[in-house]
């Protein structure tokens, strides 16, 4: 993660300036289309529109380090709302001294902290792992994942604020969508243990209250006006629309806290039950070009792809290998982009094909020498797949 500070007055009023001409454009857009911006503009593969969910092509995910909002992947589980900045507050609220509810104005009155992190959903790739056996949910290919620069108030100063209580251990978002499952309608909440909340630390927030993505007001797919970032965990807990922050001395019990993103066999309830929330994302890689079932000429190849580290701080990517003989032979990598915690880094290869290639095969290992597994166990909900990737080609 690289950061910057954004602190001085003139960034503010700018921002304050740039999020009013936002927020009545992407109302407007919406408000005329039903959807909005970043789904509009875009050149997403689109899953579902309602609730939208959409993923890059992959060669446009590897055009640059910084991903554009317009190719950034979009996971929403519930309606995209249409949010007025001008009356939207913000709460933090349980078990602090003084509780806090801040416009949007008073948000960004808060020391501001620019963060270059990789969000990537915790689904990503499970269209791999539904080839082992099939699992429920949005068949993700390779490309719900990005990396772009987040700014807004660190969690961490908000909750210093409030004052904390003693029996404090985890902090709760909660959005303003509403989502449905199962007859019942509730919105989409996340849950961070309270030891991430208040990492301060100029190169390790453990969380910022993004209102800028890549220097513009968050579109509404991606949470305008405010959401959490959480760098290095699953994107599940980086929680868009975010209205409300609850210090408690417990997980959250909201649904996606306590029943899905988690690890499970079979599902049962029980099993539910007893595993523990997800929080880091997985070392892994993918080869973004060439993709599925090209036609590769026989000669040189140029391979091109991500690799992200495993979300433990100050671990990022030592090496990237990528091997055209089904795993008997490996070139390595170069890292195209810089090496950091939190981030993913981008590198090519070359590879010489031949016409017994009939596969591309990419692995990764983090800078404490772990490799990506060759194979993962397969689990009900089809999250954190992370197996050497396989690319078929022609
Ligand atoms: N926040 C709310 N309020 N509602 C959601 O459905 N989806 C989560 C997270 N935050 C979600 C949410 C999931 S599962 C992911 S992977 C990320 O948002 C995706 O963020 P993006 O759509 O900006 O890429």
């Amino acid at each position: 993660m690289i950061p910057t500070s954004l602190s001085s007055p003139i960034d503010r009023r700018h921002f304050l300036r740039q999020l009013s001409v936002g927020a009545i454009g992407l109302i407007s857009v919406s408000a005329r289309c039903g959807s909005s911006l970043a789904a509009d503009a875009s050149r997403l593969l689109v899953h579902s529109k309602a609730p939208m969910n959409a993923e890059p092509p992959l060669p446009d995910l590897v055009r640059s380090w910084v991903t554009p909002v317009e190719s950034f992947f979009i996971r929403s589980h519930g309606n995209t709302p249409e949010i007025n900045a001008d009356s939207f507050r913000l709460s933090v609220e349980g078990l602090v001294e003084h509780p806090l509810t801040l416009s949007m104005a008073e948000l960004v009155r808060f020391e501001q902290h620019a963060v270059t992190a990789t969000l990537t959903c915790a689904g990503n790739r499970r269209s791999e792992h539904s080839r082992i056996k099939p699992v429920k949910g949005v068949q993700w290919r390779e490309g719900a994942i990005g990396n772009a620069k987040w700014s807004g108030a660190r969690l961490s100063d908000l909750l210093k604020k409030a004052g904390l209580r003693e029996t404090a251990k985890h902090v709760w978002f909660e959005g303003l969508d509403t989502v449905e499952d199962g007859g019942k309608s509730f919105s989409f909440g996340g849950s961070i243990p309270l030891e991430k909340a208040l990492l301060d630390r100029e190169s390790n927030p453990g969380a910022i209250l993004a209102t800028t993505m890549n220097d513009k007001p968050l579109t509404a797919d991606h949470g305008f006006p405010v959401r959490s970032l959480v760098p290095g965990y699953i994107g599940a807990r980086s929680v868009k629309w975010l209205s409300k922050i609850v210090v408690s001395d417990r997980p959250s019990p909201n649904h996606f806290v306590a029943d899905v993103y988690k690890l499970v066999d079979e599902g049962t309830l029980l099993e539910v039950a007893e595993s523990g929330p997800i929080y880091r994302m997985p070392l892994n890689s993918a080869i973004c070009t060439p993709t599925t079932g090209t036609a590769l000429k026989a000669g040189r190849v140029e391979v091109v792809g991500y690799a992200l580290p495993p979300g433990v701080p100050g671990v990022s990517i030592r090496k990237v290998e990528v091997s055209g003989d089904s795993g008997r032979s490996w070139t390595d990598a170069k890292l195209t982009s810089p090496a950091s915690e939190f981030c993913w880094q981008l590198w090519s290869a070359e590879i010489v094909a031949t016409s017994a290639t009939k596969e591309l095969i990419v692995r990764a290992t983090d800078s404490r020498d772990e490799v990506q597994p060759e194979t993962v166990r397969w689990n009900a909900k089809g999250y954190l797949f992370n197996a050497w990737q396989h690319v078929p080609v022609n």
